[in-house]
Parts: C-alpha cells; structure tokens; sequence
C-alpha cells in the first residue's frame, strides 16, 4: 500500500489514483493501514483539499467498505446530519419526531469531534442504551417502532469510522473533502430516500463563515443527490450555543424536556425547522405549514416522547428505568460532583455567550476527548439560564457549570467571562441563515 504515493498527489494538488484510494480506505476500515499513515493522509488532505472527483470517490468507497441497509415498501426512509455543534443535540429529538409523524429513520450517528459534541456519547449516558447495532437489528428496530440511533460499526461505513476517530485527536476535523465523505457514506449505507443537512456557520463551528459553510452545503448536497438522495441543506448559526443544556447527560435532559412540549424554544424551532423539511421533502402535496403543524403536535401530545421511550428499551434500557427517565431524567441520569453558579454583577443584557470557551472548558473537564482511548464524563457541561437578547437583572444566575474536579483561578475566570453583558439590548438569535439545494 503506497500510502505515501497517495499523499504526494494531494500535497502536488494532483487528482489521487482511485485505485489506490480505495485501497487506502479498504486498509483503513481493515485496520492493515497504520494509524500513522492515515494521519499523514488525513493531515495532507486537510491541509491541501482535494477534488470533487476524488471526494466523490472517497465517499463510494467509504459507502462500499461496509454494509448498505436495503428497505422493502413502506413509509420514506429519511435522515438528517450536523456538521456539528454546541449543545447540537436535535437528533435526539428528531428521530423520534419523525418516527412519531410516521417516517423511517434508521439513524447513524458519531461520537464528539473536536470541541463538538456527539449523539452517541450523548445516548450512552442514559444507563443501559446500546448504540452498538448491527445492520439487521437496525432495520428490526426501525420496522418495530420507526428508528433507532446506532453509531456507526464494523458492518456500515468501517472507513468513516476510524478515520473519525483519528480526525477527532489529530486537529484534522475542519476540511470540506472529509466532511462531506464521513457524513454521506454513513448517510447512503442507511438506504435513505432524503436528508436534510444541517450545516453549523460561526465561532462555535468547523466552518466559521457563510461562504465556508456554503462551500461544504454544496459539496456535501451534489454528492448526495448524485447517489440519488432527496437531500437539501440548512446553513444554521452557531454563533450561539443552542438552547439551554451543553454537555452529554445534560442534553438529553434537555431534550426530553422538549419532547415533554416545554423546554427551550431556541431547540424546539430548530427541531421543526428540520423535521418540517423532511416531512414536506417525502410526501407530496404536503405544504412545509402542515409538516411543521405534524412535528409540533408530535412534541406537544407526547408521541415523540413515547417513540423516545420505546427506542430506549429496543436499544437495552430497562423499562422501568425508561419511564422514569422520561418523566423524570435527573433522576436516572449521572450528576456532578459540583455545580458552580456565576451570577450576573448587574443589570444589563445578554450580548452573547462564548460557545468555543465553553466547550473547550467542558472538554478539559472530560466532555470530550483528547485521545483515541479517552472516556467521555457525561454528567459535565453547562446549563444556560439566560440567552443572547435576555434581559438580566443584578445577582440574577446566568449558567451553572456540572464538573467534577475543583476549578482553577483560571477557569473561574474563564466562567465569569462566558456570558458578555451589554447595555443596549440586543436581537434573539435568528438560526436559519441560508438553505442551499
Ligand atoms: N459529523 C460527521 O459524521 N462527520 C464529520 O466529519 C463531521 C460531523
């Protein structure tokens, strides 16, 4: 395996030899190419780019290294996919929303990348939930009670998984080749009629611009529908963490409140924006007022939750434990040892909060990891009492940080500094920048 063949033609900006590639990937997903070597790859490639032929191409081979899920008659087969995000925990949500609206929704998903958060490691803080599935077990699951979230294993998209693994603790995360091949080979092998992707723009993003977040909607949109997928893509801020939970436990109590019709509406609406689409994408004549009306009623008659409930006992929780937890999460869910409370100094505004300092606090604290063998803490992580464009008055709590270990002056500081207040009041964050299809 000329692995250093592959990566002279990156670093030249020369088109890679695809019979090559594929056996580079091929090696990958085996494990007979060292972890060095696809580094080095993966390092070439950030740092260069590399063609829409050869991300084509990547992606077939990623999609082809492992298994492809085959649907018989029945209702759309349909997914959505984050570029990733702060407090990004819609997915959670969505599945079960879109299950409950009557779609099938065989779901992948990742663990955290970078300082972003993943709904795997997300799901595996509720006691008992296996997201290790098997392609027939994921089709038993989506045909018994209309999806299931597994991460990605052995049998789909092998490739993507290493390569994941390595991105996340080698700096090589933000790259529109990579992106766009890791997300739609996992989001073809699952057999989807449409996808809506939802593509993070700002300071708490991979893609910190618009043009760059409308470089990769694009990449990531031409690939898809040339593999025949129904796809569009929403360009959402990220600015702003979203709603008011961050950290791995802590989003799922979020979203639980969400699925119960209360919770955060910042969450709510971008769980309609994309639920809304996917609905409106696989019926016809079903206007996006009337997609949007279905997921409402899903999240506020309770059917998403139950949908939730039933997905947590098919996926190995107990059921006893499955009811609480949606009645009740805090109480089934890991806590922290500490909880530490800033408060506002004075009256004023909520200019902003500082996602990326936030994540990266929480990730030294053990949200994330640094290294391939690194355990996620899951009861880390923030919860947000205030919200860009909130009103604030003196000694009122602005967020309460979940950690474990004693705080530094330094991180003290850091936590003072999260929320920025400003004296003339400001707009609520507008999510949805742009849609490219
Ligand atoms: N999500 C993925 O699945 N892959 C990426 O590369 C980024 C976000």
């Amino acid at each position: 395996m000329d692995v250093a063949q592959l990566i002279e033609s990156v670093v030249a900006n020369q088109g890679q030899d695809h019979a090559l590639l594929d056996a580079f990937v091929n090696g990958v997903a085996d494990g007979e190419v060292a972890v060095e070597d696809a580094t080095a790859w993966l390092k070439a490639v950030h740092s260069f780019g590399c063609s829409v032929e050869d991300t084509v191409q990547l992606t077939k081979t990623m999609i082809a290294s492992g298994a492809q899920l085959k649907w018989g008659d029945g209702p759309p087969v349909v997914d959505k996919h984050s570029t990733g995000g702060v407090g990004d925990k819609m997915s959670l949500m969505l599945a079960p929303a879109l299950a409950a609206c009557g779609r099938r929704v065989p779901m992948l998903a990742g663990r955290g990348l970078g300082h972003t958060g993943g709904t795997i490691d997300k799901l595996e803080s509720i006691p008992g939930f296996n997201c290790k599935l098997d392609p027939e077990e994921m089709k038993a699951a989506v045909n018994a009670i209309g999806c299931c979230i597994a991460v990605q294993n052995d049998a789909i998209a092998p490739a993507d998984g290493v390569l994941y693994a390595i991105r996340d603790v080698t700096d090589t995360v933000d790259s529109v080749p990579l992106i766009t091949a890791s997300i739609i080979s996992k989001k073809a092998a699952e057999g989807l009629d449409a996808l809506v992707l939802d593509v993070k723009c700002g300071s708490g993003a991979f893609m910190k611009t618009l043009a760059q977040a409308e470089e990769l909607a694009t990449s990531m949109v031409r690939t898809a529908k040339g593999l025949g997928i129904k796809t569009i893509a929403q360009i959402t801020s990220m600015e702003q963490p979203i709603g008011s939970h961050v950290g791995n436990s802590l989003e799922i109590i979020e979203s639980i409140q969400v699925m119960q019709g209360k919770g955060s509406v910042d969450t709510r609406n971008l769980v309609i924006l994309q639920g809304g689409a996917l609905l409106a994408m696989t019926e016809d004549g079903l206007s996006i007022e009337d997609a949007i009306k279905q997921i409402e009623q899903s999240l506020d008659r309770g059917d998403a939750l139950e949908v939730f409930r039933l997905m947590c006992i098919g996926q190995g929780v107990q059921p006893e434990l499955a009811s609480i937890l949606v009645k009740e999460p805090k109480s089934v869910l890991p806590v922290s040892e500490h909880q530490t409370t800033v408060l506002s100094r004075q009256f004023g505004h909520v200019g902003g909060i500082d996602s990326m300092a936030a994540a990266l606090l929480a990730k030294q604290h053990g949200a994330g990891r640094y290294a391939l063998e690194d355990e996620v803490v899951p009861e880390i992580g923030f919860v947000f009492h205030v919200a860009q464009g909130s009103t604030i008055e003196e000694n009122q709590p602005l967020l309460t940080f979940h950690h474990n270990q004693e705080l530094t002056d330094k991180e003290h500081t850091i936590l003072q500094n999260l929320v920025e207040m400003v004296k003339v009041s400001v707009p609520t964050i507008e999510r949805l920048l742009s849609i490219v299809d």
